[in-house]
């Protein structure tokens, strides 16, 4: 486990949307190592958030990894969109795609880098096949559509599971975990095998960015 980088991902979902531009640069003065965009879609899922207008205003405030959490379907129409919005990674769900390694070649050929996100009841064998391909799996430790949720304690044997296939895979693959993770919890969500950690409500829900930011990523390290 030794030499694993950890990174911290705050997702903008329960950011303060009437101060985006502002909540951006906080966290990324607190030093957190990505920016995890959820794009829902009321559709794919019950909920809506932001597109890839609000993608590319952000863009030019931070020099950080954005992260881009597809929950939408169709996929493959808002690929490109994204892309030239300044997504760095494109993560979507199988299920909302007709064909995923299509779109996975879509987003690499768009430049970004491409995750595959496993809802809590998507089986680790969608990875089969196209696992080779990926840059990222989402681990989903809630059912997608809000901030705010209770980890599903589930995750972490998937997690576990997934940690076990990437290091078999023997290429460079991030494994990142979303939904109701925080700094009382990221230890044993690190010790299972993530090392990327979204963190919507604990970071945006906190008094100090930076602080939280730090205890979760102390928190993370104590198991490497
Ligand atoms: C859920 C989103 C998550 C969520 C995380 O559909 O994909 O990124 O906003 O928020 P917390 O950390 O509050 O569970
Ligand atoms: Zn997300």
């Amino acid at each position: 486990m030794g030499g694993r980088t950890f990174r911290i991902a705050p997702s903008i979902l329960s950011a303060n949307f009437a101060r985006l531009g502002e909540e951006f640069a906080a966290v990324v003065a607190a030093g957190v190592d990505l920016i995890h965009f959820d794009v829902m879609d009321n559709h794919y899922v019950p909920n809506l958030t932001v597109g890839p207008l609000v993608c590319e205003a952000i863009r030019p405030l931070t020099k950080s990894v954005i992260d881009v959490h597809l929950m939408v379907r169709p996929v493959d129409r808002i690929v490109p969109d994204f892309a030239r919005a300044g997504a760095n990674i494109i993560s979507f769900h199988p299920e909302a795609s007709e064909h995923v390694d299509r779109t996975v070649e879509l987003i690499h050929d768009s430049g970004c880098k491409a995750g595959l996100a496993l809802n809590p009841a998507t089986p680790l064998s969608c990875l089969e096949h196209v696992l080779h391909k990926l840059d990222l799996v989402l681990i989903m430790s809630v059912n997608p559509g809000f901030g705010g949720q209770q980890f599903i304690p589930h995750a972490l044997e998937k997690l576990h599971d997934a940690r076990v296939k990437i290091d078999e895979a023997r290429r460079e693959i991030m494994l990142e975990v979303d939904g109701g993770v925080n700094a009382g919890n990221i230890a044993a969500i690190a010790r299972a095998g993530a090392d990327t950690f979204v963190a919507g409500s604990a970071i945006f829900g906190s008094k100090d960015y930076a602080r939280t930011n730090r205890q979760m990523r102390e928190a993370a390290k104590s198991v490497a």
